[in-house]
C-alpha cells in the first residue's frame, strides 16, 4: 500500500474514481500502472541516425487504473479525451489502422493489434481510465501511453517477455505500423528503461543500455519543462517527416559517395568537412541537417563525461549548444519553443535550454540551478502571454526530477 501511495497523489485518485464513475466503469480493487515522460539529453533526433542516446525518465506523468473483465472487451475511458467517449472494442477486432485518426481509441486498438499481429495470444480483456498531465509534444506522451497499455494488455493476459528491447520494438511499431507517426525509439527507450537517478545511455552498436547514475547531488539542478501551450499535430502531419526523409537521402549519398553506412558514422572533422564539400553543389540543404548531427554527435561523449562527474553546468552548456544547432541548422523548433528559449535564457542560473524532442511545436526545457527556478518562472510568466497571447491560458512550466519509468502497483481504491 505504501507503494501505491508513492504512485499517485489524492488529487489523480480521484480524478480517476470519477472518471470512472462517469461511465459506469468499476475499477476499484484493479491496479495502476504508471509510465513516465522522457527528457532527452543527447543526441536529439540521433535515433534514426544510428546514434547514441541519452536521457532520463521525468514526473509528468500517464495513470492507467485497471482491472480484468470477462468480456474479452477492453472498455477504456480517458480523463483528458473525454469528448472521446468510453472506448469499447472486442479483442480480434480493433479497426484496421488509420481507422480511428480523430480519437485517442487508435492507441488502445493499436497497442492490441499490434500484439495479436505479432502472434501474443491476447484475449483477456479489461476495463480502464486514463489520466496524464505530460504536455503534448517534446516529452513522449504517445510512447508512455503506448508502453502503458501494451505492458498492461500483456500483464493481464498472463504474457510475460523478459526482453525489455522486445517491449520497446512493440510500442514503436503500434506508433509506426498502426498510427502512422514515424518516430524513431528513443522515446520507447527513454521512459522503458528510465530509472530514478540515472540517465540511460543507449548504445546502438550493441542494442543495450547503461544506467550512469549523476556524479553529482541532483538536488542542485532541475529538469524544467517549458510547455509553449501549442498543439502539435502528430509527428506525421510535421517537420520531423520532412527531416527523415532528408536523412534518408543524405544517409544514402554518404553511403555511395564515402562508404559510411550511418551519419553516425562520420567522426572525423575532415570526413565532415569532406561531405560537407560533396553536398554544396546539388544538396546544400542537407548541409545544415549534417552539420547539427555531427556537431552533437562530437559533444555527446563531453556530455556523457560531465553527467558522471556531476557537472550540471557542463551538461546543460552542451544542452545549449544543441539547441543552438537544432534551431539553425536542423531547423525544426519553432516560434513559441525558441521565445521559451530566449527567455530561459536570460536567467542567471540557467545553465542551458532548447527545444525538445519531435519539433515546431509542445515544449521546450531547461535545466536550471535550483535556486534559480523561481525567477525562471517568474520571467516566464512575465513575457510568454505577452509574445503569445493565444497560448496565455495553456503555456505552462514544470519542474521535474527523474523518476523510473514503469512502475505499477494496487489502485488505492
Ligand atoms: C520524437 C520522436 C523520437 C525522436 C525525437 C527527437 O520525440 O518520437 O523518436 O526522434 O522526436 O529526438
Amino acid at each position: 500500500m505504501s507503494q501505491t501511495v508513492e504512485l499517485m497523489n489524492e488529487e489523480i485518485a480521484q480524478r480517476l474514481i470519477t472518471a470512472a464513475k462517469s461511465v459506469g466503469l468499476d475499477i476499484s480493487g484493479g491496479t495502476v500502472r504508471r509510465s513516465s515522460s522522457r527528457f532527452c539529453l543527447g543526441v536529439e533526433h540521433g535515433d534514426y541516425n544510428g546514434m547514441e542516446l541519452f536521457g532520463v525518465g521525468t514526473n509528468r506523468f500517464i495513470w492507467m487504473a485497471y482491472k480484468p473483465n470477462t468480456t474479452g472487451r477492453v472498455r477504456i475511458f480517458s480523463e483528458n479525451f473525454p469528448g472521446d467517449g468510453l472506448v469499447d472494442f472486442a479483442l480480434g477486432e480493433e479497426a484496421p489502422a488509420g481507422t480511428h485518426k480523430d480519437s485517442w481509441a487508435r492507441f488502445p486498438m493499436g497497442a492490441a493489434y499490434i500484439l495479436r499481429k505479432n502472434g501474443y495470444p491476447i484475449n483477456q480483456g479489461f476495463d480502464a481510465v486514463v489520466y496524464g498531465n505530460i504536455p503534448g509534444g517534446g516529452m513522449s506522451r504517445s510512447a508512455s501511453l503506448c508502453l502503458n497499455l501494451l505492458l498492461t494488455l500483456l500483464e493481464v493476459n498472463d504474457v510475460s517477455i523478459d526482453d525489455g528491447m522486445q517491449i520497446v520494438d512493440l510500442a514503436q511499431m503500434v506508433e509506426n505500423q498502426y498510427i502512422g507517426s514515424p518516430c524513431g525509439k528513443l522515446d520507447q527507450l527513454m521512459i522503458y528503461f528510465a530509472r530514478e537517478g540515472m540517465g540511460a545511455h543507449y548504445n546502438p552498436k550493441t542494442n543495450t543500455i547503461e544506467h550512469i547514475p549523476f556524479g553529482g547531488d541532483a538536488e542542485d539542478f532541475r529538469i524544467v519543462s517549458l510547455d509553449t501551450g501549442t498543439k502539435r499535430p502528430g509527428l506525421e502531419k510535421s517537420t520531423y517527416r520532412i527531416r527523415r526523409d532528408e536523412c534518408r537521402e543524405l544517409t544514402k549519398i554518404l553511403e555511395r559517395e564515402f562508404g559510411h553506412e550511418s551519419i553516425a558514422r562520420i567522426r572525423s572533422k575532415s570526413e565532415f568537412a569532406a561531405a560537407v564539400e560533396h553536398l554544396q553543389e546539388d544538396f546544400e540543404h542537407l548541409q545544415g541537417r549534417l552539420k547539427y548531427l555531427f556537431e552533437a554527435n562530437q559533444r555527446f561523449g563531453e556530455m556523457l563525461n560531465a553527467w558522471r562527474e556531476g557537472d550540471i553546468a557542463q551538461v546543460g552548456a552542451i544542452f545549449r549548444a544543441d539547441g543552438i544547432g537544432l534551431r539553425d541548422d536542423y531547423e525544426i523548433s519553432g516560434r513559441e519553443l525558441e521565445t521559451m528559449c530566449n527567455l530561459a535564457r536570460t536567467v542567471e542560473g540557467v545553465y542551458g535550454e532548447r527545444m525538445l524532442g519531435g519539433g515546431d511545436k509542445g515544449a521546450s526545457g531547461a535545466i536550471v540551478r535550483t535556486d534559480a527556478f523561481s525567477q525562471l518562472k517568474e520571467v516566464v510568466n512575465a513575457t510568454y502571454p505577452v509574445c503569445h497571447p493565444d497560448y496565455a491560458d495553456s503555456f505552462a512550466i514544470h519542474a521535474c526530477k527523474s523518476v523510473d519509468g514503469i512502475r505499477s502497483a494496487p489502485a488505492p481504491f
